[in-house]
């Protein structure tokens, strides 16, 4: 391998810069010449690629965000698009692709692999943690700190209100964020998308609230739930609550990563690079129990479980 594309792609998590630092360090002490490709797949299919050198992305492992720009890109979901992108890397003569991102990424990269038979590797980048064959992937530690300083600060002014709270984190489809976040803030009650129950318990909870103390309920975003639908049944029950909503939103994707983040964006840029060295084969590098994963593409699906220990701790502190 001569020459390595990389982008970083869909929603941004804190860590992706790390990542992009250790991927062009790696690659420059076996010789190995690393372009990267702007806005995530928009950059393959326009050609709009940058030479990347490790010494320029050094100074950016503490910042959120990516330093290579991203995108969710629509024209790349055609066929005609991944055509236009196979004809970039062609062009630049790219013998292997390094991708970060989510579960979109992924399927992208996957569709790719129809049409294009150089090696591509997956860093799972995203602040959900909805991926299987890592323990947590990139961004996810970030955020999760974000939203627990976050709501703390929300907690003081509940407190000082006796008012009932709802804090809606991201997470789209999982819960992880929020079980996370609302464990380490003592929450009254956590909401996620994957368990069907948790409203009925709340919902009792709640209704013999006597405005004497702060109620915390923290919700994950998703359709069959969220904040205002927590809100108006909440209502529906005790009308007479002071209850107020936040929704951390997009604050949860940005500021400076983690030490963990910072690690995990080496660890697994690094592992890339050596992948690719070793073996010619579709996957996607993770950590799991402390120990690199590799992941085969088809064996790499969006996780939606919570696993029981997780499942346990909800029912315990968080219904
Ligand atoms: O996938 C990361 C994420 O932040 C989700 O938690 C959230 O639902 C979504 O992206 C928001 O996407 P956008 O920034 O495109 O609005």
């Amino acid at each position: 391998i001569k020459h390595i594309g990389v982008f970083t792609s869909g929603g941004d998590s804190p860590g992706m810069n790390a990542a992009l630092y250790a991927i062009v360090k790696a690659a420059e002490v076996n010789d190995i010449k690393v372009s990267g490709f702007r806005k995530g797949y928009e950059g393959l299919i326009d050609n709009d690629v940058v030479p990347l050198k490790s010494h320029e992305l050094q100074k950016f492992v503490h910042q959120g965000g990516t330093v290579l720009k991203t995108a969710r890109s629509k024209r790349f979901m055609e066929l005609d698009g991944r055509k236009k992108a196979f004809q970039t890397l062609r062009i630049n003569k790219i013998d292997a692709l390094i991708a970060i991102g989510g579960d979109g990424t992924f399927k992208g990269l996957l569709a790719f692999s129809e049409i294009c038979d150089i090696p591509f590797i997956n860093i799972p980048g995203t602040i959900d943690n909805d991926i299987s064959g890592t323990d947590f992937t990139l961004g996810f530690d970030s955020a999760v700190n974000t939203a627990i300083e976050n709501i703390d600060k929300i907690r003081d002014t509940a407190e000082s209100h006796n008012r009932v709270f709802i804090v809606e984190v991201m997470g789209r489809d999982s819960g992880y964020i929020a079980i996370h976040s609302g464990l380490m803030v003592g929450a009254d009650a956590i909401l996620i998308p994957e368990s069907g129950k948790d409203l009925m318990y709340l919902l009792d909870k709640v209704k013999n609230y006597d405005s004497e103390d702060a109620f915390l309920v923290v919700v994950s975003e998703g359709d069959e739930i969220g904040a205002e639908l927590v809100s108006s049944k909440i209502k529906e029950v005790n009308p007479n609550v002071d209850l107020r909503i936040t929704k951390l939103g997009h604050v949860q994707r940005g500021g400076n990563p983690s030490a963990l983040d910072r690690m995990l964006g080496i660890r697994l840029g690094v592992a890339t690079v050596k992948t690719l060295l070793r073996e010619k084969e579709n996957v996607m590098v993770g950590i799991l129990n402390n120990q690199l994963h590799l992941t085969p593409f088809k064996d790499v699906v969006k996780q939606h479980q919570v696993n029981d220990e997780l499942y346990e701790l909800l029912e315990l502190f968080g219904n």
